[in-house]
């Protein structure tokens, strides 16, 4: 390890309180830990990007264990300043993200070990991991837009694959795995609907992504999953990425196209274990393949990476609002509220 004075760093921990109102987050100021073990890398973490995930943990909705007053944000891009004697893949100033399920490398693995919930997180200003957990960043983005790779693009790229051009996907909301999404998918030549609950924001998107024409759906109307089979000529699209859970999954399936794929991605409506009472007799029905996404491996993060490369796909019209570290509070508070379009990134 060459020399270094950084030996502490700024982090936000969780309070633990989930009282509404109550302060979510503790900037604390700790220890790093140190000494670096011998295929470690110090980073300095230049922007962390939240996800829906991110403020679901805060507020004690994470349907899997958490660590107690663990670092929050599995988002994070950074600049390597330290690597240790037996670092062979990394060197310092590469342009590095630990991956989100720092077990998941190649996608065979049977554990799992995801930030900021098996592990302490990246909302800090220094973190420090072993080199295979980190993948190199493509070089062409600053920071602000190369922190929402690890999650919500690797989730967006893993629950789009298999497709090719010509294929209709239909992305529900328009969040962070879905504006990623719909970025990747148009990147793709697939044919894109979307749906919001808000037809300000799908006028927006119309507007943005206007050529080809975006198809969009309102999903508050009971009849959603209609209205995407009328726009498919009452066939169904080829693949969904689904974000509604319970409430949506079987509608979902009822617009896919027969041996389709759903790609279970999120969980964002109140998830009611009655409403899957026509699950199984649908998959039947429709031969859907229901495929569960877990963000992604390393190995898929690296795939993405080599795609917006030679793409240079531009990322930041994907931001909706960029922070000050020290505001982490008030973003998690407007995550929390659903307000965006989009990813929310602090700046450090
Ligand atoms: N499985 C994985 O590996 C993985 C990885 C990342 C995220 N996730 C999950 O995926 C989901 C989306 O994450 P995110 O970070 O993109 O969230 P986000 O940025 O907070 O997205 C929230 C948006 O989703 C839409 N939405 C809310 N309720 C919905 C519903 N019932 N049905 C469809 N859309 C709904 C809303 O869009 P409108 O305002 O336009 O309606 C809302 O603004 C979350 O459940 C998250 O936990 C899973």
């Amino acid at each position: 390890m060459t020399s270094t004075q950084i030996t502490t760093r700024h982090a936000f921990r969780r309070t633990d309180n989930y009282t509404a109102g109550a302060p979510k987050l503790k900037l604390v100021e700790e220890p790093l830990p140190l000494p670096l073990a011998p295929t470690s890398a110090l980073v300095k973490v230049h922007a962390v990007s939240l996800n829906y995930r991110d403020a679901n943990i805060a507020n004690g909705g994470n349907p899997w264990p958490v660590l107690p007053n663990g670092i929050l944000g599995n988002d994070a891009a950074g600049e390597v300043v330290v690597v240790g004697n037996k670092v062979k893949t990394l060197f310092v100033g590469d342009r590095v993200a630990p991956i989100t399920d720092t077990v998941n490398m190649s996608g065979r693995e049977v554990g799992r070990s995801w930030l900021a919930a098996d592990e302490d997180g990246v909302l800090a200003d220094y973190v420090v991991f072993d080199e295979e957990k980190l993948c190199k960043l493509p070089t062409y983005l600053d920071w602000v837009a190369a922190a929402i790779i690890p999650c919500a693009g690797v989730t967006a790229w893993a629950a789009l694959s298999g497709m090719s051009v010509g294929k209709t996907v239909l992305i529900q909301g328009t969040g962070g795995v879905s504006v990623f999404a719909l970025k990747l998918a148009r990147a793709a030549g697939l044919r894109v609907i979307l749906t919001s609950s808000s037809d300000d924001k799908l006028q927006m998107m119309k507007e943005k992504f206007a050529s080809p024409p975006l198809l969009t759906v309102n999903y508050r109307h009971p009849g959603w999953h209609e209205e995407v089979l009328s726009l498919t000529q009452e066939v169904g699209v080829d693949i969904v990425v689904e974000n509604g859970g319970t409430g949506s999954l079987v509608k979902s399936i009822k617009c896919t196209r027969r041996g389709g794929i759903v790609s279970q991605v999120g969980y964002l409506g109140k998830q009611d274990a009655c409403d899957l009472a026509e699950l199984v007799p649908t998959i039947i029905d429709r031969r859907v393949i229901l495929r569960g996404i877990n963000a992604g491996s390393k190995y898929d993060m690296e795939d993405l990476c080599a795609a917006l490369s030679a793409t240079q796909m531009p990322l930041d019209d994907l931001i909706d609002t960029v922070f000050p570290f020290q505001q982490a509070e008030e973003a998690i508070e407007c995550i929390w509220q659903g307000k965006q379009i989009g990813k929310l990134v602090l700046r450090l």
